[in-house]
């Protein structure tokens, strides 16, 4: 078949690997999905590997204003790429798939700044140097192009959640709980809707980090034992961003450490170590309700898809903020939790090989639909 952009592609059922690091900067996770347009994709292998601590440390300074930045940033890309790199060896080594039998990689980046209040977000990422490594084509640059088009370039997986996850006849809502939190609302009648909500994980991780020294709370079992500041927790939630209307998208740009401390120094009474953990997770589960409950009262499900989805905390508060709503991860909805952004990403590649839009108006705000990502051949 020959694209609307002029390429000819195939439609048969392909192999494409989905590459995500996202805003936890806790490290890769790579799929290898099989999908054809109109079907539902299946994911064949899942691996990961952890940011090395020098590279994870490097991306979190980058986040804000330093030295050398661009000098940095190309060197940063190398690495994130020979981490890429080793992420595909093992997925074709793991499933006894030829680098020649994948069509594309799609491979995210590592974002690190995201204000398309100014027209544009960066993500730090070396596609020709992927390309070079694995043999394989690479997309990369998923975002520029929707923001480009005056949107947000967030969220971007809400059509790849219709494509897995809608419901016949229900109204369902897919969670991703990152390093910031998305919601994709997959309403019956067929139209869908996504914005982010807020804070996710990036803010428990922070505090986790700074108080017990690990780069999570483990279950959210320390939250679990702290008590919820309830004056605290409506001063977060005073944030403009919580009542701000959808097309919204957000990250480190708005929501990090200095707004936490801003929050704690202006908070009259004396808070634990403790009880802010648990006022932060329930920051995370109350802005997600909230908004849910707005944008969609009529939900019966809620998947929960990306690493929060493990922290047994977190998902008792929404549970208990969401009554009437069953709430559980995603491997209960055919894929593991974990999985879910990196098969949207391989998903994105074959849409970008196919000429095909994949960001979605209504989410993002965007002037139309567009064929996102740039392609790197192999
Ligand atoms: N066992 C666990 N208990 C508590 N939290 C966990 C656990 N496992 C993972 N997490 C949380 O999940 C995070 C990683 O999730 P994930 O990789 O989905 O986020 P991400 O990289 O920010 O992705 P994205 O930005 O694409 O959504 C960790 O930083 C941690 O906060
Ligand atoms: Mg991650």
């Amino acid at each position: 078949m020959t694209t609307p952009c002029g390429w000819r592609v195939s439609t048969e059922p392909g192999l494409f690997i989905g590459l995500m690091s996202g805003t936890s900067l806790d490290g890769v996770d790579g799929v290898l999905l099989e999908s054809a347009p109109g079907t539902p994709p299946r994911v064949l292998a899942h691996a990961a590997r952890a940011f090395p601590t020098g590279l994870r440390a490097e991306f979190f300074a980058l986040n804000t204003a330093d030295f050398d930045e661009l000098h940095r940033s190309a060197l940063a890309a190398q690495q994130l790429a020979d981490l890429y790199a080793e992420v595909v060896a093992t997925l074709l080594r793991d499933s006894g798939v030829s680098a020649a039998s994948v069509r594309a990689i799609g491979a995210h980046g590592q974002t690190v700044r995201h204000r398309p209040d100014l027209g544009y977000t960066a993500q730090i990422n070396a596609p020709a140097l992927l390309a070079e490594r694995c043999g394989i084509a690479v997309v990369a640059d998923f975002r520029s192009r929707d923001v480009a088009a005056g949107g947000q370039g967030a969220p971007l997986v809400p059509a790849f959640h219709r494509a897995v996850f809608a419901v016949a006849g229900a109204d369902v809502a897919i969670l991703n709980l990152g390093g910031f939190a998305n919601l994709s609302l997959l309403f019956a009648d067929g139209r869908t809707l996504g914005f982010d909500t807020g804070p996710g994980n990036a803010l428990l991780d922070h505090w986790a980090q700074r108080h017990l020294g690990h780069p999570y709370d483990a279950q959210g079992a320390w939250a679990a034992g702290g008590a919820v500041r309830a004056d605290l927790l409506t001063q977060f939630l005073a944030d403009p961003y919580f009542s701000r209307v959808a097309p919204k998208s957000t990250g480190r740009d708005d929501f990090h450490p200095a707004w936490l401390e801003r929050h704690l120094s202006a908070h009259a009474a004396q808070a634990s170590p403790q009880d802010v953990q648990a006022t932060l997770a329930a920051l995370t589960a109350h802005s997600v309700a909230e908004a849910l409950r707005r944008a969609m009262p009529a939900v019966c499900e809620l998947v929960i898809c990306g690493g929060g989805a493990r922290n047994t905390d977190l998902l008792s508060r929404l549970q208990q903020a969401l009554p009437g709503v069953t709430c559980r991860p995603s491997d209960h909805s055919g894929i593991p939790a974990e999985q879910v952004e990196a098969a949207a990403f391989a998903w994105l590649a074959q849409q970008t090989l196919l000429g095909l839009p994949s960001n979605l108006p209504a989410v993002t705000g965007a002037a139309g639909p567009r064929v996102l990502g740039a392609v790197y051949p192999a």
